[in-house]
């Protein structure tokens, strides 16, 4: 084990974590939410603005919280993608600064790896697990046999469940980000609106937003257009029970023909309380373990990023200062460092 160092800046969060034999140390996280929030989502080139102001304060307070030096660090660890390219390169070019300065192995590490990870601070993980990987940028089910061995075995064919979340919310005039309000009427509303379910018909994994989105857009403009009132709790329970029910219909299937021993659930949309509620039913029923991740380890942030990095240290999974970011990463190939 060692002193690991991690950076994450992959969308609207500038994060610095340090671990020590696994131990979190300190994970500071400074978010742009609000800067975000006056456009209805995250603007690309401010959010990598933003990351370079703050990235210098972040780090330095994460070495104080940590009381550490970065001369003690054995590893620089960074989010390598996916996620926003600007956003990305400052992280990277941070933690390639201090691994060329300190002469010390850079670790470049998957977003998505990280928030399945991220897991580990409370739960040892078995196999094989499902790990149901809900952003703002993704949506997989990913299947692991063992530890950093990742297949797809469905995915978005479109939209992220996520941007999808927030895109109704802005129809529907609420604030970004969108999934939390959502989540919070969704309880007080009836499913009184028909919004048809993509991909009903075929056997797959894969699943489809856009088309979702699409149709709650289309109605709300209808009403709107014929001067009647919109029931926001109403749509928001309708588009809920839709979209969380694409996932937990893909997932209880592959739990059943892959025989999951632990279920995981991972990234922003794993804060849902309809995904949280209707997972834990399906499991039990099933006879699978499942993790539910605390709130902290939804949001964006870089102890995730450090959890993984641990691993790739036992395993020596470390990268060359020519290492250059990769907005759209596939987990499958987590140990692909090419440019
Ligand atoms: O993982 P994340 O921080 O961003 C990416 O790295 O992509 O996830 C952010 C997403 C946003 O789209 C937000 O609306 C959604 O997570 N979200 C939720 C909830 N809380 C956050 N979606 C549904 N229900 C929630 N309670």
């Amino acid at each position: 084990m060692a002193l690991i160092f991690a950076i994450e800046s992959s969308c609207d969060e500038t994060s610095v974590a340090i671990t020590r034999d696994g131990k979190l140390l300190s994970n500071v996280i400074n978010t742009q939410i609000e800067v975000h929030q006056k456009y209805g989502g995250v603007m690309p080139e401010i959010a990598s603005r933003l990351h370079c102001e703050n990235i210098s304060l972040v780090l330095k307070e994460a070495l104080e919280k940590a009381d550490v030096k970065l001369e003690d660090i054995d590893a620089f660890a960074v989010t390598r993608g996916p996620g926003l390219i600007g956003a990305l390169h400052v992280g990277m070019q941070c933690a390639k600064t201090l691994a060329m300065l300190y002469k010390k192995p850079l670790i470049p590490v998957h977003h998505l790896a990280g928030h399945i990870y991220a897991n580990e601070f409370n739960e040892e993980l078995k196999f094989p697990l499902l790990a149901v990987v809900v952003s703002g940028g993704n949506s997989e089910l990913v299947i692991m046999k063992d530890h950093m061995n990742f297949e797809i075995i469905g995915e978005t064919r479109d939209d992220a469940i996520g941007e999808c979340y927030d895109k109704v919310a802005r129809v529907l005039g609420l604030p970004y980000p969108g999934g939390i309000p959502i989540d919070k009427l969704a309880k007080e509303g009836e499913h009184t609106y028909h919004l048809p379910t993509p991909l009903s018909g075929e056997h797959t994994y894969d699943m489809s937003f856009s088309g979702l989105k699409t149709n709650v857009i289309n109605l709300v403009h209808n009403l709107q257009q014929k001067g009647e009132e919109i029931r926001v709790a109403d749509m928001c329970r309708s588009f809920q029970d839709v979209a969380v029910g694409m996932v937990i219909s893909r997932a209880v299937k592959a739990i059943q023909e892959y025989n999951v021993k632990q279920v995981v659930l991972a990234g922003g949309v794993s804060a849902n309380s309809y995904l949280r509620s209707e997972m834990v039913k399906e499991c039990e029923k099933l006879n699978a373990h499942i993790i539910i991740p605390p709130m902290w380890c939804c949001t964006d942030n870089a102890a995730m990023i450090a959890k993984v990095a641990e691993h790739l240290y036992e395993m020596k999974v470390f990268a060359g200062l020519d290492l250059g970011v990769d907005p759209n990463w596939s987990i499958e190939k987590w140990n692909e460092f090419q440019n």
